[in-house]
């Protein structure tokens, strides 16, 4: 995919004060400067404030709280939220159930299809405003929320719309039956991807909804409520409503809610994991990762770089599948981190909504702060740093791609998850070394694999502790193609026929 903006490239002579050697080797890449291709935000509605979305109309919060929600690339407020406490969460899963029994579980599947069809619809007449507004609110650049997250969210729709009526056709024999009330709280790296993960399923399944999303990212959540009442969706089958972890934590001790799905932070699912027990609540957790992404010597070099790039900065590193720790074979080590090096150096970073951007806004304060504390421990524990060159704006939360050289498995930016564009690299000789290093974390949610020896793949896919594992590529997603972890990684899958399960009873 050629963005037009390639097309118009500007000479800017060398700005950085680089070593000379170095400077050779980089001469080709930054003595060009893309010209700013910002996208506009004139085609887009926001209100001031938004309440929260029960049985099918915005209503004002019980609690009578708001809280601002901002853009984490010009740190400006955008909206007014509403903060639901446990008495709003109370009413919206009143009107989920409510919706399940009078509504939702008696409608012919084929008629329940319909609808999730048209949400599909109405998200792609809506996508430039909803990719403008995932970028304003959450920090990622534009070209993945036009290219990935918003195509990718009607999709997922498109595709569970045609499961709904398929249901004794996806499980032969076994006569499945929906839950009831699905309780669903998201974060803040894909918001709305995330919610159309767990709504869509959902939905074709049977069941009805009480949504959370993340408490910085709320705004292309409340766009869908919007586009779910468009759809005539019938009140109560979907709920959305805002709030920070007390919200979300009400929706999970619900006794009326009979499934929760949850991704997030491993900390949290914990807890949910906890709170639940005794109870017969169903449960899906996806969570942290800490991705290994191996390259031998054998792999495709230049592609295996762009992989690499693509796995640990594509959304600033907020992925849970990130490919965050990079095991090279030692004798393409050198290789591969200079190339690492040079094309760190082309990487754009800066306003997201800038269509040449590559690496937009962390996506709150505290994250920054996260990823900023790391780099300190990457260093303090003595692994070496390598920054790109480039200047970050003094407004708004940036990082500046960073790689860790030299890591060891005992380094702790090489064992826990930072969420953010770090990568802490080491080099591997053996086969069996590089399985035993991948494999030896808390985590196991995905992991990408380079080589040239297709036996290989298979060899390593059989041996990798990761629900996901990628060969030749990395961060590819597909409705039709099943997701989730291992170990702290979390459990159940989302997407293709197994996403139907979780939704269903037997
Ligand atoms: P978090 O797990 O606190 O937030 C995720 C969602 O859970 C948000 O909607 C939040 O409001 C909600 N939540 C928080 N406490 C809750 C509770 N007790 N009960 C129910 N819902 C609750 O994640 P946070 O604090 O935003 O990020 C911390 C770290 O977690 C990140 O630095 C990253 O390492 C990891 N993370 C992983 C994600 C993934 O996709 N696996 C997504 C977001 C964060
Ligand atoms: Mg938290």
């Amino acid at each position: 995919m050629i963005d037009a903006s390639y097309l118009r490239l500007s000479v800017i002579s060398n700005k950085h004060g680089m070593a000379k050697k170095e400077k050779k080797s980089l001469e080709f890449f930054t003595d060009w400067k893309y010209e700013p291709a910002i996208e506009s935000t004139d085609h887009i509605q926001l209100k001031k404030q938004y309440d929260l979305f029960i049985n099918g109309k915005f209503v004002k919060p019980n609690s009578g709280k708001y809280y601002d929600t901002i853009n984490p690339a010009t740190e400006e407020k955008i909206a007014r939220i509403a903060d639901a406490n446990a008495k709003d969460v109370d009413i919206a899963v009143k009107a989920a159930k409510k919706a399940y029994d009078k509504t939702w579980s008696k409608m012919p599947a084929k008629e329940r299809a319909k609808y999730i069809f048209r949400i599909a619809r109405l998200i792609q007449e809506k996508a430039r405003e909803l990719s403008v507004i995932e970028t304003m609110n959450g920090g990622k650049a534009i070209r993945e929320s036009r290219d990935i997250d918003v195509p990718l969210a009607a999709n997922h729709f498109f595709y569970y719309a045609g499961w709904a009526d398929k249901l004794e056709y996806a499980f032969p024999n076994r006569n499945p039956k929906s839950l009831g009330v699905a309780g669903q709280v998201i974060p803040w790296n894909f918001p709305l991807l995330m919610a159309a993960w767990k709504i869509a399923p959902a939905l074709a399944t049977g069941n009805t909804v009480v949504l959370k999303p993340a408490e910085t990212t709320p705004l292309t959540c409340l766009k869908l409520a919007e586009i779910i009442q468009e759809s005539g969706l019938p009140d109560g089958v979907v709920n959305i409503v805002t709030g920070f972890g007390s919200t979300g934590a009400a929706i999970v001790n619900h006794p009326l809610v009979n499934k929760i799905a949850f991704t997030g932070s491993t900390a949290v699912g914990k807890w949910i994991q906890k709170s639940i027990s005794g109870t017969d609540k169903k449960l899906t957790l996806e969570l942290g990762g800490k991705a290994a992404n191996i390259i031998f010597e054998d792999a495709p070099i230049n592609q295996a770089v762009e992989g690499i790039v693509n796995g640990i900065f594509f959304n600033q590193g907020h992925v849970c599948c990130a490919g965050s720790r990079l095991f090279v074979q030692e004798s393409v080590a050198e290789e591969v981190i200079q190339k690492l090096k040079d094309r760190l150096e082309t990487l754009i970073v800066g306003d997201p909504m800038d269509k040449n951007t590559d690496i937009g806004a962390i996506n709150s304060k505290m994250q920054l702060n996260k990823i900023n504390e790391y780099i300190k421990i990457g260093l303090n524990d003595g692994a070496d740093m390598y920054q790109s060159q480039c200047s970050i704006p003094k407004k708004g939360y940036f990082v500046k791609p960073t790689l860790f050289l030299n890591t060891s498995q005992s380094h702790r930016i090489s064992q826990e998850e930072i969420f953010g564009p770090v990568l802490a690299i080491q080099t591997f000789r053996t086969i069996e070394e590089v399985i035993e290093k991948a494999n030896n974390i808390p985590y196991g949610l995905s992991a990408g694999v380079w080589t040239d020896k297709g036996s290989r793949i298979f060899n390593m896919t059989q041996k990798l502790r990761a629900g996901v594992v990628w060969a030749n590529t990395y961060n590819k997603f597909d409705p039709t193609s099943p997701f989730g972890g291992y170990k702290e990684s979390g459990f159940g899958r989302e997407g293709g026929l197994h996403g139907l399960m979780p939704y269903l009873k037997f």
